[in-house]
């Protein structure tokens, strides 16, 4: 048996209605120059009024299973990671589970903000490692629709939903090289959603003070985002022995074009090598990494035997990175 762990099939989906710059200025006092040029965000995708995460999540999972030619059934563990889950409880694992039919398998949430989905593939390549489960599918999905304060120009024009997905196992090629997790809980009031768990209850009083929604220190969580990205692959280099300049692409979490030039000019990284899509998604949280790369996989550009590192960040706050060779 291979000793090698690494993803044997990604997908991803994205809801069909749009929002434009343009229609957030017919909403809030904001313009689409403004928009673009402080985050680089153009469009994103909205959930229709009917649908959840887990839906999102079942069709990204679905297509992460297609890649990987394996049935429902040969699934042993589902980890979601997400923000917005259907419901405080059953997990939306449960959830994706049920709709897959995916019946052998074990399933649970975690919270990570924007990192979930790195935090999810991690654990799930501990527990291939560990001989424990074989294939273990984890998505990443959002509607962050649902807790973004409309009328709120300072967060309102940077979320979106969607959902990526990917399955994780053996593998006889590529593979997980180095990892790596982070989490700083002295800053868990920059990014937060106050109300609706123990502390605050839902109530008519937080339902007026509109405390079902994002609150964020904007500039603290962009200083906090580059320095981060830059340290991460740093690390993760030394740790591998993988030098930076011998990476073929990086998936950071797509937050904000301008942290992402920032880190990157530092590392002095050409920007070919970077894989951004946020222009056309704006930040989807746990979902905004995998479907990066899953849109990087599926359009030819990350290829096998790319060395490609992922870089979250996000709410906690938290942090993760992910070095591993393509090998589908
Ligand atoms: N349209 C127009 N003006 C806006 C605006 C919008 N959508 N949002 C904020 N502004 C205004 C502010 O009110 C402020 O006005 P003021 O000076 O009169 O008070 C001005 O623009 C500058 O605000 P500032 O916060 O300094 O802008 P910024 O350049 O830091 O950009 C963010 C704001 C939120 C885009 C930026 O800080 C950011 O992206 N931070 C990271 C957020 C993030 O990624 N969170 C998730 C992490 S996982």
């Amino acid at each position: 048996m291979t000793n090698k762990i690494g993803i044997l099939g990604i997908g991803s989906y994205l809801p069909e209605k749009v929002l434009s710059n343009i229609d957030l200025e017919l909403m809030v006092d904001t313009s689409d120059e403004w928009i673009k040029e402080r985050t680089g965000i153009s469009y994103r995708r909205i959930a229709e009024k009917d649908v959840s995460t887990s839906d999102l999540a079942y069709e990204a999972s679905k297509e992460a299973l297609k890649m990987a030619n394996l049935k429902p059934e040969d699934i042993d563990l589902i980890i979601g990671a997400t923000v917005t889950p259907d419901m405080l409880f059953p997990s939306t694992a449960c959830l994706v589970q049920k709709k897959l039919n995916a019946f052998n398998a074990a399933c649970f949430d975690l919270s990570a903000g924007c990192t979930g989905f790195i935090y999810a593939l991690i654990c799930a390549h501990e527990f291939v490692k560990s001989g424990m489960y074989k294939n273990v599918l984890v998505f990443g999905a959002e509607t962050l629709s649902r807790i973004v304060d409309w009328e709120d120009r300072n967060t309102c024009v940077l979320f979106g939903d969607g959902a990526g997905a990917c399955v994780v196992g053996r593998v006889n090629e590529g593979g997980v090289i180095s990892k790596i997790l982070g989490a700083d809980g002295t800053k868990s009031d920059l990014l937060y959603l106050p109300a609706g768990g123990s502390r605050e209850p839902a109530s008519f009083e937080t339902v007026k003070g509109k405390k079902h929604f994002i609150r964020m220190n904007g500039r603290e969580v962009f200083k906090f985002a580059v320095s981060i990205i830059e340290e991460m692959v740093i690390k993760m280099s030394n740790q591998s022995g993988c030098q930076i300049e011998k990476i073929d692409y990086f998936v950071p979490h797509q937050a904000n074009i301008r942290i992402i030039d920032s880190a990157f000019k530092r590392l002095r990284v050409p920007f070919d090598k970077v894989i951004v899509n946020l222009d056309k998604y704006g930040n989807m949280s746990a979902a905004s990494i995998p479907v990066a790369l899953d849109e990087a996989v599926r359009t030819g550009k990350i290829k096998k035997g790319d060395k490609i590192m992922l870089l979250g960040f996000g709410a906690g706050l938290t942090w993760g990175g992910v070095l591993i060779e393509w090998g589908v």
